[in-house]
């Protein structure tokens, strides 16, 4: 007679599609009877992770390794008792059918309920990609993207950011941020140049306040309906990969190879870990798409992240001492060398605890419990993965209060949490040029716009706004930058491509920049440059060459390539992507609120001269990383 698990595991490995699955009812362990301890909240987490654990079927405990994109389930939503699934995600743009504060809410709260029907009752955790506010909920707070925020030098207004999107982010169901990412950009190729602090390890460090607000400054916040688990990603080296070394698709860059020594990876990659874990104790990690090469071994050997035993494990977990769980990215493991088993078996053996896989969860599960039972997997690194995922689901208090509290969804994009916003907005305005002090303007001056960014909310929110890649257009609730200067002239004339006349203003300002996109699409390389378009060009061209005082803003991810249209501008301000409060814009150029931006980034003379970095040697940027030209508020005047 085979094992009774045995044999409900090799029933299980036969069975081709979830519906088939038989509910998870294989014979419970040893401590089945006697009475639950682990529903008892006022009993320390680890007892009652260790008396949970003790529960559980191995089909149990790799159904909490789980996770699956809400698309794949939707159809079907009782996979999620079937399977026991430890984790939902919405991926960028996965939406609720009504993509409003209750859709989300109702939507989770349903997924929840399948996940309470299961024998133990283990409740769901919810995941998605809050990376400038709740991004893919209409009527949010959309803040600047990361790489504006570095630029503000500002920890504290950082970490009153992530508060805000925690708050709006748990008030719809999710307990769970993808975020933030501590990418070091190193290439601004790159297409998710925007979504890192800067390219000093030291700044982005600085940045990790944001981890705070995400989750509270005490493990007790953890449980409050106002903070979500954070994801510090992409463990490691993800904005530090060669240009030309990607090999998906079209890539150039972004899931590319790190090729670097095991010092230089410390010190620029690995260093915003450290703090991440040990002073902000982060409770989740998303191993990157990427992969390292050490050249101290011999260049030509790339390891996956996911697949890296030494940096997951002996790195991270021992080392670093990181007590949260690892998370695989958006079906990741199936980039690493070989079969689906073997794809499953080294992420598991290398530290990976939960498993990103959004299509294919049901596969994942029947491939890891054939793995466990041909001893390829011990049971060992099973439980200890489950443990790190049941930690965090008793910290957040979902034993307690599974559904969604949905006391602060007042608040979303309210007008205090849209004002933080625009403060933060105007903070992160760097002003490049500012010959003959043509800013700040004047009120009342006459003002001739032109540029579609001027006017467009979607291009200045950028990707991973409302869907993945972003769009333009009228795309969600807030003020464009000309919103923001008409407050403060009566005078303004806009001619998006700059065809209107020109006579009788005083200042011209174009708006400049790039469309929306997100990852590997945004790529140099991949259908995208530094360099201007020739719309943007001949705006420039247009409206310096006409009006007397000429203001250029850049609107987009990264620093494009301006230096032969300098000359012609008395301004230029990068104003990065501000996100739904593009008046903070007007803010800075009419003196309500000071210029004290500075670059977080380098700003190269040419596309070819990337990558460059400060510290280089031959450093001959056109603007160095830190420069930002200062001015003082006007004092009001009424
Ligand atoms: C991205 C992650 C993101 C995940 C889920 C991946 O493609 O690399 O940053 O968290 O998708 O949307
Ligand atoms: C999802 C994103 C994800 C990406 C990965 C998209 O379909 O919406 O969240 O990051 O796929 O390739």
């Amino acid at each position: 007679m085979p094992h009774p698990r045995r044999r409900a595991i090799a029933t299980l490995a036969a069975l081709a599609t979830v519906a088939a699955l038989p509910p998870i009812v294989a014979a419970p362990p040893a401590t089945a009877g006697t009475p639950a301890a682990y529903p008892d909240s006022r009993l320390p987490v680890r007892e009652r992770v260790d008396d949970l654990l003790g529960r559980m079927t191995l089909e149990e405990k790799i159904g909490q390794m789980a996770q699956a994109e809400r698309v794949a389930i939707d159809g079907d939503r009782d996979q999620i008792t079937k399977l026991g699934l430890g984790s939902v995600l919405s991926g960028g743009g996965s939406v609720p059918a009504s993509n409003t504060p209750k859709g989300w809410a109702d939507m989770v709260d349903a997924y929840q309920s399948k996940a309470l029907a299961t024998r133990l009752k283990i409740p769901l955790l919810y995941g998605v990609d809050s990376v400038h506010g709740h991004n893919n909920l209409i009527g949010a707070t959309i803040f600047p993207h990361n790489l504006a925020m570095g630029a503000t030098r500002d920890p504290g207004l950082v970490r009153e950011q992530q508060q805000i999107t925690a708050m709006e982010t748990r008030a719809t169901g999710p307990q769970w941020a993808f975020a933030p990412c501590v990418c070091v950009v190193r290439d601004l190729r790159w297409g998710r140049t925007y979504e890192s602090y800067g390219e000093e390890p030291g700044l982005v460090i600085q940045m990790e306040t944001g981890i705070e607000g995400f989750q509270g400054r005490r493990k007790s916040d953890l449980a409050r309906p106002r903070h979500v688990l954070a994801t510090a990603k992409h463990f490691a080296g993800d904005g530090d990969t060669k240009f030309g070394s990607s090999t998906t698709g079209t890539f150039t860059i972004d899931q590319g190879v790190t090729v670097t020594d095991r010092r230089t990876f410390g010190k620029i990659d690995l260093a915003p870990y450290v703090p991440a874990v040990r002073k902000y104790g982060v409770g989740s990690i998303m191993p990157s798409f990427s992969s390292v090469d050490w050249t101290e071994d011999g260049v030509g050997n790339p390891v996956k992240m996911s697949a890296s035993r030494e940096l997951l494990t002996d790195v991270l977990k021992r080392k670093i001492g990181f007590g949260g769980f690892l998370i695989s990215d958006w079906s990741a493991v199936h980039q690493i060398p070989g079969d689906y088993a073997t794809q499953v078996r080294t992420a598991v053996n290398a530290g990976m605890d939960m498993f990103m896989e959004p299509h294919t969860a049901p596969r994942f599960v029947r491939t890891l419990l054939a793995e466990v039972d041909a001893g390829r997997v011990k049971t060992s690194r099973i439980d200890d993965a489950v443990r790190r995922i049941l930690k965090a689901k008793f910290e957040l208090g979902l034993f307690e209060h599974p559904y969604t509290d949905r006391r602060y969804a007042g608040t979303i994009g309210s007008p205090r949490h849209r004002a933080v916003a625009r403060r933060a907005v105007a903070a992160s305005q760097v002003l490049l040029k500012n010959s003959g002090r043509a800013l700040p303007l004047e009120r009342n001056e006459k003002i001739y716009v032109a540029g579609v960014s001027a006017d467009d909310i979607g291009n200045q929110a950028g990707g991973w706004t409302v869907t993945w890649q972003g769009s333009s257009g009228d795309t969600i609730p807030g003020t464009t930058i000309l919103d923001g200067i008409r407050q403060n002239s009566s005078h303004v004339s806009y001619s998006p491509d700059a065809s209107a006349p020109m006579a009788g203003h005083d200042v011209g300002i174009v708006v400049i920049g790039e469309r929306p996109y997100a990852e590997g699409a945004g790529d140099v390389g991949n259908g995208h440059t530094l360099n201007l378009s020739a719309a943007d060009r001949a705006n420039i061209d247009r409206v310096c060459g006409a009006i007397r005082t000429c203001v250029v803003l850049d609107v987009a991810g990264r620093p494009q390539i301006v230096t032969d249209r300098l000359p012609a501008m008395d301004a230029l301000v990068m104003s990065w992507l501000p996100g739904s409060e593009g008046a903070g814009v007007a803010d800075v150029l009419f003196g309500k609120r000071p210029f004290t931006g500075r670059l977080p980034v380098t700003w190269p003379r040419s596309e070819d001269q990337e990558p460059t970095n400060i510290g280089d040697r031959d450093y001959d940027p056109l603007f160095p990383y830190g420069h930002g030209l200062r001015t003082h508020a006007r004092p009001r005047t009424r």
